[in-house]
This record gives C-alpha cells, sequence and structure tokens, in this order.
C-alpha cells in the first residue's frame, strides 16, 4: 500500500538552483492520497477540542479547508502582507535571505478558541512561528502545528517544540 510520502514528487532545482522541492500537488490531486494525508493528519487530535483551523498560505489553504471541513469548524487563512481585505494584525519572520510579513485579521480567532495551524510543509520554522505568534497575539490557544513533510536539517521542529509547541509530521 502506497503511503503519503510515495505521492509527493521532487522537482530538482526549483526555485532555484540546488534545491530539491518537495510538490504536494500530486498528493493532493490523488483522490486516495489526499484523503489518507487529512486523515492521518487529524489521526492524533481524536478527542481533542478543536474550534478553528488556521493554514499558512498558500498550500497550508488546501489541506486546512479540508480539515476544518472534516471538523465541521470554521478555517482561519494566515496570509503574506498585503492580502487580506479587513484590518489585520502583522508579524515579520526571516527568510533566508532578507524578511518577509505574515497577517491575519485581527477578528479571525477570539481570546480561548483552540487552533489546529496546519501547512504544507515545515523548513526553517519561520513561517509557522509567525503564524503561532498572530494567534497568540489573538488570544487563541494552540492545540498543535501539523505539517505532511519536514525538512529536518532545517530545524523547523526544534524551533517550535522550543516555543512548547505540539508539532505532528507525517513524513520527513
Ligand atoms: C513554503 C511552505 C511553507 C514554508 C516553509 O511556502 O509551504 O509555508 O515555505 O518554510 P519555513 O519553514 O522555512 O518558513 P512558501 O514560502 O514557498 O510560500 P507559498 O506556499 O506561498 O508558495
Ligand atoms: N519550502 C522551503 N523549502 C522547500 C522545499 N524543499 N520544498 C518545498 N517547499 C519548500
Amino acid at each position: 500500500m502506497k503511503t503519503v510520502k510515495d505521492y509527493i514528487r521532487t522537482i530538482v532545482d526549483f526555485p532555484h538552483e540546488g534545491i530539491m522541492f518537495r510538490d504536494v500537488t500530486t498528493l493532493f490531486s490523488d483522490p486516495r492520497g489526499f484523503r489518507m494525508c487529512i486523515d492521518q493528519i487529524l489521526n492524533p487530535y481524536a478527542g481533542t477540542r478543536i474550534d478553528k483551523v488556521a493554514g499558512l498560505e498558500a498550500r497550508g489553504f488546501i489541506i486546512g479547508g479540508a480539515i476544518a471541513h472534516q471538523l465541521s469548524v470554521g478555517f482561519t487563512p494566515i496570509r503574506k502582507k498585503g492580502k487580506l481585505p479587513g484590518a489585520t494584525l502583522s508579524q515579520a519572520y526571516q527568510l533566508e535571505y532578507g524578511e518577509a510579513v505574515m497577517e491575519i485579521h485581527d477578528d479571525a480567532i477570539q481570546p480561548g478558541e483552540k487552533v489546529l495551524l496546519v501547512d504544507d510543509l515545515l523548513a526553517t520554522g519561520g513561517t509557522a512561528q509567525a503564524g503561532i505568534q498572530l494567534i497568540e497575539k489573538l488570544g487563541g490557544e494552540i492545540v498543535g502545528c501539523a505539517f505532511i513533510v519536514d525538512l529536518p536539517e532545517l530545524g523547523g521542529r526544534a524551533k517550535l517544540e522550543a516555543m512548547g509547541m505540539d508539532v505532528h509530521i507525517l513524513c520527513e
């Protein structure tokens, strides 16, 4: 039987020479693969209260929407600067070269809401860290951070665990 990892394709030298890009579109486009991925992300949270799912742009929206639908809870997008139409909170984070900014609508999460944060891939953890900071600034309580792929040599899991996060990742 195929595993989630078997459905993920690697594109060499995208977007730059030397990068092995882990492409989850092949996982999402397969009906068995996509269902397996959503089911496996949700497994450890059976019996856990989750009030809202937050997804990181862009591929976190695809899994976050499916997970929120499965749980019958709402979904909140955390987007790159300038994309959200309403009043936002902003959080800068480090890229390999320079800085970027993620934003969340300032009314997207109510204080005390239990939030599951999701994205496709964890690399340095900078994007997820910004998402965590935004959710916590609004008073959300993060019950877990879930990803499909970890790139362990980049240290993202250690960064999030050092922030006290419960991290769940399907494959390396
Ligand atoms: C990728 C990935 C994560 C992020 C992980 O997104 O989908 O969101 O990088 O990297 P980090 O752990 O080092 O922060 P990308 O920034 O390529 O944006 P996109 O999804 O909008 O293409
Ligand atoms: N984001 C950062 N590094 C990545 C990689 N190797 N594949 C896909 N997304 C990424």
